[in-house]
This record gives C-alpha cells, sequence and structure tokens, in this order.
C-alpha cells in the first residue's frame, strides 16, 4: 500500500502565491537535501513559468556531499535556474542568498528597482529555521502588508532586497510511489499516513544498493557485500535483531525494527544519506507522466461517445422543398 497523503487542497495557497507572483523576480525554492525531487511541489513549478529560480538544497548538513554537487549541477543545467546548498548551521545564510539572487536578476537593484524575492517550501524542509535566522541576525521583518495574505510577511535583508514568505502552505505532492516513500521517510507527511514498517523496508531498500556500508557500520551487519542481494525484510529483522528489538519467543519486533531505522535516517545517525538521484527522480517523472497519459487515455475511451450529428431529415414533401 503506498503513501495515504491527502493533505487540504490548495486553492487559497495557488491564488495567493499567483497573486504575489507577479511582482516577483525570483522564486527560492527549498528543498531536503536528501531528497530533493521528492520534496518538489509540481505546482510550484507550473505556476512560477519563466520565473529565475533558486534551488535551495537545505538541510545539506544531513545528506550525502557529493548526491548535493550532482543535484546542484543538475539544477543549474536547466534555464534560468540557481542553486546553492545550505543548512541550519550556516550563520550568515543571508549573503549567499542575496549573492544568488543578485546573479539570477541583474537587471533588479537600487532603491527604485528592488529585487523581489518569494520563498516557497514544503513543510519540514526547514523554512522557518531559515527565516528566523534571517530575521535574528540580518533582517527587519516588516510584518503584514496592507492587501495581502494576513500571514504574509516581507523581510528586507538589504535596503534593495525584500524576501516576501510564501503566503499559505504549500503541501507535498506525491508523484509517484517512491516519493512518498521518502517524504514519509523525512518526516515530511504526517505519521498517520504510511505504515512504519513499510516505509522502513522502503528505506532498506534504498540504503542497501548505495549505502550498504552505512548500513553495516550502525548495525553490525557482518556481510556488507551481501547487502544488496539480501530481501528487504531479511535485513530489517537482522537490524531489529541486532538493536535487541526482539519479543518473547525470539520473534523480531518488526515496528520497533521499523522506528529505529527511521529515527537513524532522520537523525543522520546512520550517516549523510541522499535516497534520491536526478537520473533516478527523472525516471520517476517519466513513468508518472505515461501513466497520467494512460490514465487519461482510458477515461477519454471510457467517457460516452459524444453523439454524432444527426442528419437532416429529407423534408415529406419534396415538392414544397422547392425539388
Ligand atoms: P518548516 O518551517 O519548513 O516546517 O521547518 P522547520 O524550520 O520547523 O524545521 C523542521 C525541522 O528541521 C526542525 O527540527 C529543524 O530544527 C530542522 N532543521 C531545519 N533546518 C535544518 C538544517 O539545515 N539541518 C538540520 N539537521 N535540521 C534542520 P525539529 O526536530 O522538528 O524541531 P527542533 O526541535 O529541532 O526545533
Amino acid at each position: 500500500m503506498a503513501i495515504q497523503w491527502f493533505p487540504g487542497h490548495m486553492n487559497v495557497t495557488k491564488k495567493a502565491i499567483l497573486e504575489r507572483i507577479k511582482d516577483i523576480d525570483v522564486v527560492i525554492e527549498l528543498l531536503d537535501a536528501r531528497l530533493p525531487g521528492s520534496s518538489a511541489n509540481p505546482m510550484l513549478a507550473e505556476m512560477t513559468g519563466t520565473r529565475r529560480k533558486l534551488k535551495v538544497l537545505n538541510k545539506q548538513d544531513l545528506a550525502d556531499p557529493e548526491q548535493t554537487e550532482a543535484w546542484l549541477a543538475w539544477y543549474r543545467a536547466q534555464s534560468d535556474t540557481g542553486a546553492i546548498a545550505l543548512d541550519a548551521g550556516d550563520t550568515a545564510p543571508a549573503q549567499r542568498l542575496i549573492a544568488a539572487c543578485r546573479e539570477l536578476a541583474p537587471h533588479r537593484g537600487g532603491m527604485a528597482k528592488p529585487l523581489r524575492v518569494l520563498i516557497c517550501g514544503i513543510p519540514n524542509v526547514g523554512k522557518s529555521t531559515l527565516l528566523n535566522t534571517l530575521v535574528g541576525k540580518k533582517a527587519a521583518k516588516t510584518g503584514d502588508e496592507a492587501g495581502v495574505t494576513r500571514i504574509e510577511q516581507r523581510i528586507n535583508l538589504a535596503s534593495d532586497f525584500y524576501l516576501f514568505d510564501t503566503p499559505g502552505m504549500l503541501w507535498p505532492k506525491i508523484v509517484v510511489e517512491k516519493s512518498g516513500y521518502h517524504l514519509a521517510g523525512s518526516g515530511a507527511v504526517g505519521r498517520n499516513a504510511y505504515d512504519e514498517e513499510e516505509v522502513a523496508l522502503e528505506l532498506v531498500n534504498s540504503l542497501k544498493g548505495r549505502y550498504p556500508q552505512l548500513l553495516a557500520a550502525r548495525y553490525r551487519l557482518e556481510d556488507v557485500d551481501a547487502l544488496p542481494g539480501l530481501h528487504d525484510d531479511v535485513i530489517l529483522t537482522e537490524i531489529g535483531r541486532k538493536r535487541g528489538a526482539v519479543m518473547s519467543g525470539g520473534r523480531v519486533n518488526m515496528q520497533k525494527a521499523a522506528e529505529i531505522i527511521i529515527n537513524d535516517f532522520r537523525s543522520a545517525i546512520l550517516g549523510r544519506i541522499t535516497l534520491e538521484t536526478p537520473a533516478q527522480f527523472e525516471a520517476w517523472r517519466a513513468a508518472d507522466e505515461a501513466a497520467e497519459a494512460e490514465r487519461q487515455l482510458k477515461k477519454q475511451l471510457k467517457a460516452p461517445r459524444a453523439k454524432a450529428p444527426r442528419a437532416p431529415r429529407p423534408p415529406r414533401n419534396p415538392e414544397a422543398a422547392g425539388q
């Protein structure tokens, strides 16, 4: 069973972003560096259109540095897109954000043409933490503006640099099943939306191929080379056994084992891990597009056929019709 995540509809957020975006030069999208593709909301891409974009891979301290570089390069290769990596340990994020945005929009700047930037991100990606750092150290928070959503706030990072917080909630959107598991593993979707054992098994599945050494080291699993070939539940059972999640009778408590590995992943006790590569994410997206096209086709085939327009009846009395 995939993740059952049905966030509230986002019409209000969408409307507010569309309203705000008219006066925005650069859109910052805050992503989780451990799952950049899955933590992006595709709706935002639709709304921002041709606006310049800055992808900020946040929580880089938890992610695999090599993969973070790969994601940064992938984003930078896209048109009108910049990318930087950041984490809460950065004491001066404002300078890096300002520099990256100015590079994307060199035509803006100075009091007459201040650079206007919108910051967006799904919950738990670290937006409040970053905004608090920006407000606390560098910026003056100007609070609500008349005429815009009540919760929207503007932060002046420089006299000619305005940062607007997203009006409303930008919920994650589960595009493919794997993304759902990654979002659940990272803690970005509500606890009631998933089964921990399933999420843990998917986590094991992702980790055994790319980070078998980290699994072996943390849980003292003996044969690291054999890990990629083992079934996920065999590995999770062994993790539970090694960590003492054993019930009376010697059976492993799989729920407990699942909680252990999920917590170890979230806190990076397992090590710095990135769950997806740009190539993998592209492949998932292509599969999703193909599935969507198939769904649409099936829908069309199921829909009752539109009636063909009736041919006009021949007149009853040809003479009266002038024939
Ligand atoms: P949000 O506004 O986008 O919803 O996210 P928020 O800032 O509340 O951050 C969500 C969690 O992620 C918080 O942890 C926060 O401390 C943590 N976090 C934010 N940025 C970073 C980062 O760059 N690196 C790491 N390692 N963690 C980060 P929490 O456990 O939910 O709360 P707390 O007890 O730590 O405050």
